[in-house]
């Protein structure tokens, strides 16, 4: 089994090299332009592995059958699927790809992005016996060896690359999938604190709430960047440069703030009833802070927010808790 696991490895290895050296061809010009356009240097693409999956289907099966891997072990890969009549076929074509690795630089799988506004936008490797979604980050590979006290966790791919280009080589993203505590507890061997640069749309926003208390519960401090009026931390940097990023990254939110902040979208706070029943719901949750300095200090926080008396929140939390 450890011998097929190495097999797996070694098909993962041998495809990056193809697409890899795919896009530096005649038939890659499209995939280097588009990640050109896009404000790669020569440099980031060479460093990220990025490569072009050519337009023809049926490439990368020739080539790897050429180096004599089995059907069975390509059939495991997760760059096939297999076709009633036409047999294996390549899953990636007509793609810009980016090799997915392990902290231990193997890569492991690969997400593909379409040059134009085809959907699905981006198409990612299944997961397989080498590819766990769930326990695997991309960019850790290069972000542990940033050895900063916090990592940057963002959405994509792009955003992961583009910061790394402009300095920022302790991003992170999660391959396509939410935030699990497998990527929390890895996250935890190098960071104790995150800096979450989610994308400012909605999703991107529920993706930050929805990951604050995963990240808490394996140690890690949560907080929030405020990337507006850009999209993502690929736009924000094109737009604004690294050194305005870097100003957002010192400026991040506490997470509670944050929470309390999204939290307030869902009152009507220029009127009396509803900042009292948005006041009830903040001071059952400033419950959860077990430490009577830590609530204050977020009392105190909160009171110069959103203009209220200290003594009114005190008695209002001391009431919730005699209450439950
Ligand atoms: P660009 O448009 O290239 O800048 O990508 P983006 O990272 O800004 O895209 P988006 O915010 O839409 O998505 C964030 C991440 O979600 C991507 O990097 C992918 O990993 C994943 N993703 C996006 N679209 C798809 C899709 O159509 N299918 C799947 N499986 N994953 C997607
Ligand atoms: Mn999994
Ligand atoms: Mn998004
Ligand atoms: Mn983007
Ligand atoms: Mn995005």
């Amino acid at each position: 089994f450890a011998d097929f696991k190495s097999h797996l490895l070694e098909v993962q290895k041998r495809a990056a090299s193809f697409y890899y050296y795919q896009l530096w061809q005649d038939d890659g010009k499209q995939g280097l332009s588009y990640l050109r356009n896009r404000k790669l240097s020569d440099e980031t693409i060479k460093k990220f592995g990025l490569g072009y999956s050519p337009k023809y289907s049926g490439n990368l099966y020739k080539f790897l059958k050429s180096k004599g891997y089995s059907d069975e072990i390509l059939k495991e890969s997760g760059l096939f699927h297999v076709d009633e009549r036409r047999g294996m076929q390549d899953k990636f074509w007509n793609r810009v790809m980016f090799p997915i690795m392990d902290v231990n630089n193997r890569v492991i799988g690969f997400g593909g992005r379409v040059m134009g506004d085809a959907k699905p936008k981006y198409l990612n490797s299944p997961e397989t016996k080498i590819f766990d979604k769930s326990r695997n980050l991309y960019g850790l590979n290069l972000a542990r060896t940033a050895r900063k006290p916090y990592l940057i966790v963002c959405e994509g791919y792009m955003d992961v690359i583009a910061m790394h280009q402009a300095g920022f080589q302790n991003a992170v993203a999660s391959l396509g999938t939410a935030l699990t505590s497998g990527h929390a507890s890895l996250m935890s061997r190098y960071a104790k604190e995150a800096l979450l640069t989610y994308d400012s749309d909605e999703a991107g926003q529920k993706a930050a709430l929805r990951g604050i208390p995963i990240l808490k519960a394996a140690g890690i401090r949560p907080r929030v960047v405020n990337l507006a009026p850009y999209k993502d931390p690929d736009e924000f940097i094109k737009a604004e440069g690294k050194e305005a990023f870097e100003k957002r990254l010192m400026e991040a939110e506490n997470a509670f703030l944050f929470e309390v902040r999204i939290l307030g979208k869902e009152y009507d706070l220029s009127d009396p009833e509803g900042k009292t029943a948005f006041f009830r719901e903040v001071s059952r949750k400033l419950l959860e802070f077990p430490e009577e300095l830590e609530r204050n200090n977020y009392m105190e926080s909160l009171c110069e927010i959103y203009r209220i008396k200290f003594e009114d929140l005190r008695k209002m939390v001391n009431h919730m808790a005699l209450s439950g």
